[in-house]
């Protein structure tokens, strides 16, 4: 039986699985480049293949338990907004917390929104002990995201990427399942 990727809410959001015809929303997100400047892994000049050949990944990730992609979509407008995943999951230990939001959508709080729900999605569905999240020091307002989900930082990890020719600081966030628990019980 085909493993389904879930659809989980808040009051203003759905987190649901990517489908091919997402691709050219994600192109047009992704296609000024302000994302692609501090995240670890979207390519610069941005194209709808690339969109297609990632939302292709998305199911098989989830049927070998590796990862799970959400897209965010704004519930009311049935708006795509942005993705968030936990990728690298390992069983019964972690996984990675990433996510982006498009430009035009910044500063509404959606991102926190997001990351509770996936974090909660990690701890209760996937079963996972801790999660963590990394942040470029120059990206301040991912910090944040990870501090109003109650993620501690672990420490910076000085000079640690090379992004675009430039060696960047690397900042390090963790959530545990056994401190999580009792503030969302
Ligand atoms: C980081 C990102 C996902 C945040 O998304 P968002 O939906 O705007 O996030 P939220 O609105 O939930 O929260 C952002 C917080 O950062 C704060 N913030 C924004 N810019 C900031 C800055 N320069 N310095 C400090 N805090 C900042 C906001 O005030 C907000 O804090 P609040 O909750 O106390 O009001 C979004 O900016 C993005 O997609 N950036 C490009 C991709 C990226 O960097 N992804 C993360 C890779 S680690």
């Amino acid at each position: 039986m085909k493993m389904e990727i879930p659809n989980i809410e808040s009051s203003r959001l759905v987190l649901r699985a990517f489908k091919q015809s997402d691709a050219d929303d994600v192109h047009a997100l992704l296609a000024d480049g302000s994302i692609a400047d501090t995240t670890f892994l979207i390519p610069k000049s941005y194209t709808k293949e690339m969109a297609e050949d990632w939302i292709s990944t998305h199911q098989s990730e989830f049927e070998k338990r590796t990862g799970v992609t959400f897209a965010i979509v704004l519930k009311e407008a049935s708006k795509l907004v942005g993705a968030i995943s936990l990728i690298r999951i390992e069983e019964d230990h972690q996984a990675e917390l990433g996510y982006w939001i498009g430009k035009e959508f910044w500063g509404k709080g959606i991102c926190t929104e997001a990351a509770k729900l996936i974090l909660e999605y990690g701890f209760r569905d996937i079963g996972v002990l801790r999660i963590y999240a990394r942040h470029m020091t120059r990206n301040p307002a991912s910090g944040k995201v990870l501090q109003n989900i109650g993620m501690k930082r672990e420490g910076c990890l000085r000079k640690h990427l090379k992004k675009w020719g430039s060696l960047e600081d690397i900042e390090m966030y963790g959530a545990l399942f056994e401190e999580w628990k009792d503030d969302n019980h």
